[in-house]
């Protein structure tokens, strides 16, 4: 069977005025039902590594090499119409900061809805409704009036529910 996930021989660095050797020659693969925890000091690579899983990095200042499959599709081959789609329907990522994640000047529930309708094209209200069940899902207490908050209203652990209810649409 296809690897969830398999990354061979990445290389990453950054380019600027000092060169970062972020990542050097790592190779992993994960088959579905498995859970793999990356663990390493602070500045490692962890986050790097999964950023290079969605092709989220600095595309001027970054040269990426080696092989990252999804589903044994290549993402380091991917267009960008093929990225948005990849990244709105195949993997989504929980920031490390969720604080920075979301943003400052939407509330919540029209972030989520934001993404619904992006990603499956449904009405404003069906969206919304939508955005409601998720932070149900998540369990963010008061889901309803929650949804019109905005970052800097909610806790720490209510930021990081709403980041996995974006996440999890
Ligand atoms: N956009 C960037 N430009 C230049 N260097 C970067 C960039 N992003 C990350 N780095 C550097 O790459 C290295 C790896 O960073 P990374 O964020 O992957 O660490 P980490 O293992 O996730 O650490 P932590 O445990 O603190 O979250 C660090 O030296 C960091 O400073
Ligand atoms: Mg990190």
């Amino acid at each position: 069977m296809t690897d969830l996930v398999e990354i061979n021989n990445l290389n990453i660095r950054f380019t600027g005025d000092r060169t970062v050797h972020a990542v050097n020659d790592l190779s992993l693969s994960l088959a579905e039902g498995e859970v793999l925890g990356l663990l390493g000091e602070s500045g490692s690579g962890k986050s790097v590594t999964l950023r290079a899983l969605m092709r989220l990095l600095p595309r001027k200042r970054t040269e990426i090499s080696g092989s990252v499959k999804v589903l044994g599709r290549e993402v380091l081959a991917m267009d960008d119409e093929a990225l948005s789609a990849f990244r709105g329907q195949t993997v989504s990522m929980i920031f490390q900061e969720p604080a920075l994640a979301l943003d400052p000047v939407y509330t919540i529930g029209r972030q989520i809805a934001e993404t619904v309708i992006r990603h499956e094209g449904k009405s404003e209200r069906e969206a919304m409704a939508r955005a409601l069940e998720m932070l149900e899902v998540v369990r963010i207490p008061s889901a309803k009036r929650r949804l019109e908050s905005y970052r800097h209203e909610m806790s720490g652990g209510m930021r990081q529910r709403a980041m996995i209810a974006v996440a999890a649409v």
